[in-house]
Parts: C-alpha cells; sequence; structure tokens
C-alpha cells in the first residue's frame, strides 16, 4: 500500500501504519457547553476532517473511524436521524476533496436494513476513490465487532456445507479471510477519545494485538497533537505479539 511523503514536520518519525479511532464524546463536549447533542455531532465531523487531513499528512497508511455502531440505533430517534443526516452530509460535502487528496474510503458494517439512498453513498464513495492510492479511509458504518463474526461464520459454514471447503481447514487466518476488508492489515493503535476505556464492540477480532490508548479529550477537541500525542505513546509501547523482545547487548 503507498503512503504518501513525509513532510519536514514529520520526517524521522515513525508512524503506524494503520490507527484506528473511536470518535467519542461528542454528547458531553456538547452537554458541558449547554448546547444540544446535534451540535457535539456537527463539531465531531470537523473533528473528522482535521483527523483525516493530518493523517495522510502523516504518512499513516489506513485510518479506521468508528462512526456508527449497530448498538447506536438504540439511541433516541431524532439522534439517529440526526448522526445519518450528518453522515450523508459528510459524504456529499467532502467526497470530491477526499477524492482529490487520493484518500481510498472503504465501508465495514452491515449494508442490509440501510436506508437505499445512504448505501447508494456509501457504494459511490467507495466506487469512485477506488483506484486511489493515497491514505486509506475505513469507515465503520453500523459496525458491531460480534456481527462481523458472526456474518463470517455464516458465509464459512455455507462454505463447508457447499463442499467448498474442509472443516478442517478451518484456521484463524482462514476465518479472517470472511471478515469485512480483510485485505486490511489490522490496527497497530486504537485511539479511543473522551476518557472511556472499553471497545464497545469495535474490531473484536482485529485488535487482538493492537495498542490501546484512550485520551481524555472528547472527540470534538480532537486534532493534529492529539493525534501525534498518541503515536508518541504508541512509539514507547514495546510490542511482543507473545514472543520476547531481543535487545542488543542483553
Ligand atoms: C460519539 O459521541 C459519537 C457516536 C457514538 C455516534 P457520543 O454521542 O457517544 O458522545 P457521548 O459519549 O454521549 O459523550
Ligand atoms: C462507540 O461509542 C461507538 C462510536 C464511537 C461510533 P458509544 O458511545 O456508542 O459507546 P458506549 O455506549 O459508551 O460503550
Ligand atoms: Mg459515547
Amino acid at each position: 500500500m503507498q503512503q504518501s511523503a513525509p513532510t519536514a514536520e514529520n520526517a524521522g518519525f515513525h508512524v503506524p501504519h494503520h490507527v484506528a479511532i473511536i470518535m467519542d464524546g461528542n454528547g458531553r463536549w456538547a452537554a458541558q457547553r449547554g448546547l444540544p447533542r446535534h451540535e457535539g455531532h456537527r463539531r465531531g465531523v470537523e473533528a473528522l476532517r482535521r483527523t483525516v487531513r493530518a493523517a495522510g499528512e502523516m504518512g499513516i497508511g489506513v485510518l479506521t473511524i468508528f462512526s456508527f455502531s449497530a448498538e447506536n440505533w438504540s439511541r433516541p430517534a431524532t439522534e439517529v436521524r440526526e448522526l445519518m443526516a450528518l453522515l450523508r452530509r459528510f459524504i456529499r460535502h467532502d467526497l470530491a476533496e477526499l477524492h482529490r487528496n487520493n484518500v481510498r474510503v472503504r465501508v465495514i458494517g452491515e449494508r442490509e436494513g440501510l436506508e437505499a439512498d445512504i448505501c447508494r453513498l456509501l457504494e459511490e464513495a467507495e466506487q469512485l476513490t477506488r483506484d486511489n492510492s493515497g491514505l486509506v479511509l475505513v469507515v465503520a458504518f453500523n459496525y458491531g465487532a460480534r456481527q462481523e463474526i458472526a456474518r463470517a461464520a455464516r458465509q464459512l459454514a455455507a462454505d463447508v456445507a457447499a463442499g467448498r471447503l474442509e472443516i478442517s481447514a478451518i484456521t484463524a487466518e482462514r476465518f479472517s479471510v470472511y471478515l469485512d476488508a480483510h485485505d486490511i492489515p489490522d490496527p497497530d493503535l486504537i485511539i479511543r477519545t473522551s476518557g472511556e476505556q472499553r471497545l464497545s464492540n469495535f474490531l473484536l477480532w482485529q485488535a487482538a494485538y493492537s495498542e490501546l490508548v484512550f485520551v481524555p479529550v472528547h472527540w470534538p477537541d480532537f486534532d493534529r497533537h492529539a493525534l501525534q500525542g498518541a503515536i508518541a505513546d504508541f512509539q514507547r509501547r514495546e510490542r511482543r505479539f507473545g514472543g520476547l523482545v531481543t535487545r542488543t547487548g542483553s
């Protein structure tokens, strides 16, 4: 996967290839200012624009964003409507610029049951940008990791039933091929804003060896500086993947 050239600002700054973000805290950001929750979501879209720009400039290969969970349907209907409207507006307003900036958009999550025009917009974003070679922006929309794993199991079982796959051939690696966006490497770093320290059904399979960084800022306040801070945190971690880290002289 091609990465954008590093800028002078981040030359020598080793960035993780795949960063995933749980964009949380819009509602609390708004409540702290006496504003309605949708104002927090609106400002959250601005933070998303800043973050996508910063990620591309920093040479990050893949940025995955958790924009709407399979469980978020349980929010009041007015808030769900506002979030859907923001997604529509984001794609309509920002797709051309993302395309100009060589961003490739991918979407993960359940499409079935979504309103037809939203499905069309998601498909349009993927189709228009499919040959771009810059930052890959993975939008997790109507996404739940358990649902993704169950969907994968269903397809795998269908392949076994049809004789296309031997039960003995099922390995973790083979299973993962049935997951959404299976061609994209697992996230190196998962950031959650707002101080909450949980995954909330996000990338449970892919997060097996991700480094988790929890930042205290609410999503609408997230910016390049906060992203750099989380990456600096990541760089201080020692990733072992179950093995031992060999150090010279020890
Ligand atoms: C994140 O902010 C946006 C979505 C989950 C869609 P929240 O809306 O969860 O904000 P808080 O957690 O209530 O502050
Ligand atoms: C996770 O945030 C989902 C998104 C950021 C889209 P939530 O705010 O929905 O998670 P919980 O309910 O606090 O775990
Ligand atoms: Mg939340």
